[in-house]
């Protein structure tokens, strides 16, 4: 794995880099309004970040937190890749996000709750109110719950402000975190309950989405059962109610150990709680990422580091001033979330929204009205909600009078097409836009333009962001040249404050999959020898900006939720008639990627409606709806080599109508034709062109 060339430039073509035909889009400059008050304008940044003043640049960062005790060692590397940001500091995240803002603003909205429903209005919280709801809770976590510093809890809640107020009264504490993404399963939950050895489970009764009423604690108890199949009790179950002292699910509490958050705090009135002095390197939280085996990662995020790198980016990268009304319509159950809607907007003191609903319910101007109305000029959101926003009400922004200075998108690649349309009919040409590339795993931004210095490039992420230094390596470690056109691997050069520390619980499988394959040498202390490995592909255009291919392992992004195959897969396979599965991406208009689930049926069973309905019911039980298969198909067998490998490649092509390049060496050439046959019908269809990561699905 080891490979000492790998800052050799290479000259010729190795098979693994594949040529992208690719137009490079024009350069469009931001608008001078935004330059004239935007907080980095100084091009004097890049050489303050350049490689020669890392790691002491991050101090920057650093200073724009509030320390109980200031730090002594910027970066400790003395156990590679586990690095140490900001050694010997003490610092709580929860005092840098509330309580220091009180002496300036406490009578200012540090979060406008946005209900689903337009009939209802919106909730302002202001930071005084923050701060005391976020003490009576860490009051009650510590008291009740019996919760100290180093536990972790797993949160599993809709977009409500009990969700930040949760994760701020935990992280008072110095309470790990574990942040559920409400849409998920029961199942999915329960197992990061096992995963991170939660004793706590915080939920809510039920939340509405496009106008309906969702029972959410009903997959608290599938959540429980889950949990304790895998070894793991839960003692005490907290149930906040969306509305207080109305129970809006059908399942029963549970005598004893589910609790009713807004019955309880009465005991805690008033209380305050001092925020514990965590040192930098403490864990504030996990997130959990899927990935190529299956078993979800937990990202383990540093409270220090972490909280430094996304003021950071947030003030310099999405412009955050105090005076801002900020909105990111991502979920706080995501990393996006955690970084862009309450860690970094809150750490700068600024105002954050936070949206109950969908984009469009009830209709395609919803975004733009609730924009109109509170003043929103900061937007953030992903490529598939600005798709269907598009299809949906193409002139709908233009008829309300919201006014963006930025706007930022995020989760995969925009197509030139629809960036112009966020750029001309939402933006209105006058806002500038950040594409900002990132991964749970890196906490913050990682490729983005500095939005007053560099121009837009649509398609493109654009260079690193300050202090972030990428590479494109192929497949031998040989760097692949920008502008040379050719694709390869995305790797940083560098560490950064941002980054998770580790797997919860699996350190092995944090060197396997993010550094052992461009290591330059194991044994070496030196930063320099381990380049982060992102696991995208890219292309590195000559003016150093990064377009991003997708994933390179088998993760298929349904409208920004990273999905695992595996984990699709393993859900088919509790269906009992099933034999074997597999899945593939499916290019989607709107959601980007769809997955399409192949079965095959164990002996004795022959191919139903049933059975396919059963695949894809247990797929939204055991992931979420989110995963929802676009189709079944019932296949007399897979696609396999002689050694037994199902042949996803050629299944993704049959799926996306691509050409199936030679299958002869299959030990199974006659069923691909049937297959086809199935999904595609009597005639064999035009082939497409299909994008760069589903003509790479399933490659060796
Ligand atoms: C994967 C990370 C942290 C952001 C939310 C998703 C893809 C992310 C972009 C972008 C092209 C992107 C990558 C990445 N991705 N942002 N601006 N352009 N692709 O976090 O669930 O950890 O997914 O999303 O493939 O590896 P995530």
């Amino acid at each position: 794995m080891t490979n000492s060339n790998a800052s050799r430039v290479s000259t010729e073509l190795t098979e693994a880099q594949i040529a992208v035909h690719w137009q490079e889009q024009e350069l469009i400059q931001p608008p001078a309004q935004f330059v004239a008050q935007a907080n980095l304008t100084d091009p004097a940044v890049a050489e303050r970040f350049s490689l020669e003043n890392f790691p002491e640049c991050f101090k920057e960062y650093a200073d724009l937190l509030t320390w109980q005790k200031y730090w002594h060692t910027t970066l400790d590397t003395s156990n590679p890749p586990f690095w140490r940001w900001f050694v010997g500091g003490l610092i709580n995240a929860s005092y840098n996000c509330v309580d220091r803002h009180l002496p300036t603003s406490k009578g200012k909205a540090a979060l406008i709750f946005v209900p689903d429903s337009e009939d209802e209005s919106h909730v302002s919280l202001t930071y005084q109110e923050l701060y005391v709801r976020v003490n009576e809770l860490a009051a009650l976590l510590r008291d009740f719950a019996g919760l100290k510093a180093g536990d972790r809890v797993t949160i599993h809640m809709p977009m409500v402000l009990e969700l930040p107020i949760t994760m701020l009264a935990c992280a008072r504490l110095g309470v790990i975190h574990s942040v559920v993404f409400g849409g998920f399963s029961g199942q999915a939950a329960g197992q990061r309950i096992a995963d991170s050895q939660s004793h706590v489970l915080i939920t809510m009764d039920g939340y509405y989405r496009s106008g309906v009423p969702l029972d959410h604690k009903e997959k608290a108890d599938i959540a429980l059962a889950e949990a304790a199949s895998e070894g793991q009790a839960v003692d005490k179950v907290l149930v906040w109610r969306r509305r207080p002292g109305q129970y809006l699910s059908n399942t029963p509490m549970v005598e004893g150990r589910d609790y009713f958050v807004d019955d309880l705090l009465r005991d805690y009135r008033g209380s305050r709680v001092a925020p514990v002095p965590m040192p930098a390197e403490s864990p504030l939280f996990i997130m959990y990422s899927s990935g190529t085996t299956g078993r979800p990662k937990g990202c383990q995020h540093s409270t220090g580091g972490y909280l430094a790198y996304v003021t950071g980016t947030a003030k310099y990268i999405l412009d955050v001033h105090p005076e801002d009304i900020y909105w990111c319509m991502a979920d706080i159950g995501w990393i996006t979330g955690h970084s862009y809607i309450v860690y970094g907007p809150l750490a700068l003191g600024t105002t954050s929204v936070i949206y109950e609903g969908v984009p469009t319910y009830p209709d395609a101007g919803r975004p733009w009205r609730i924009a109109e109305r509170l003043g929103v000029n900061i937007f953030h959101t992903a490529p598939t909600a600005i798709r269907q926003l598009r299809k949906a009400g193409p002139e709908e922004p233009s008829k309300y009078n919201h006014r963006f200075k930025l706007m930022v998108t995020v989760g995969e690649p925009i197509e030139p097409a629809v960036w112009y349309w966020y750029y001309e009919a939402v933006g209105k040409k006058q806002a500038v836009i950040v594409d900002t590339w990132w991964q749970t795993e890196n906490g913050g931004f990682l490729c983005s333009t500095k939005p007053a210095l560099d121009p837009m490039k649509p398609g493109s992420a654009g260079p690193g962001v300050p202090g972030i230094h990428p590479v494109i390596y192929d497949e031998n470690g040989d760097e692949v040249p920008a502008g040379s056109g050719k694709a390869g691997n995305v790797c940083i050069r560098n560490p950064w404050p941002g980054s998770f520390q580790t797997i919860w619980r699996d350190p092995e499988r944090y060197v396997a999959t993010y550094y052992a394959k461009y290591c330059k040498d194991p044994q070496s202390k030196d930063w320099r020898d381990w380049p982060y490995f992102a696991n995208d592909g890219a292309v590195l255009a000559a003016d150093g900006y990064v377009r991003i291919l997708g994933r390179v392992d088998d993760v298929i992004n349904v409208a920004g939720h990273r999905l695992g195959t595996k984990e699709l897969e393993s859900a088919c396979l509790t269906v009992p008639e099933v034999a074997e599965a597999a899945v593939v991406p499916v290019a989607d208009e709107i959601k980007g990627r769809i997955p399409e689930v192949y079965i095959s049926l164990k002996p004795g069973f022959s191919a139903s409606a049933a059975i396919e309905a059963k695949a894809v019911a247990q797929i939204e039980a055991i992931i979420g709806k989110m995963a929802r298969p676009k189709a079944v198909h019932i296949v007399p067998d897979m696609p396999k080599t002689r050694s037994g490998k199902i042949m996803r490649r050629v299944l993704a092509a049959i799926s996306n109508s691509m050409s199936l390049g030679d299958v002869s060496t299959l030990a199974n050439p006659e069923v691909v034709e049937e297959i086809r046959h199935m999904v595609q019908g009597e005639e064999p269809v035009a082939v497409k062109e299909a994008p760069e990561d589903i003509r790479r699905f399933g490659d060796e």
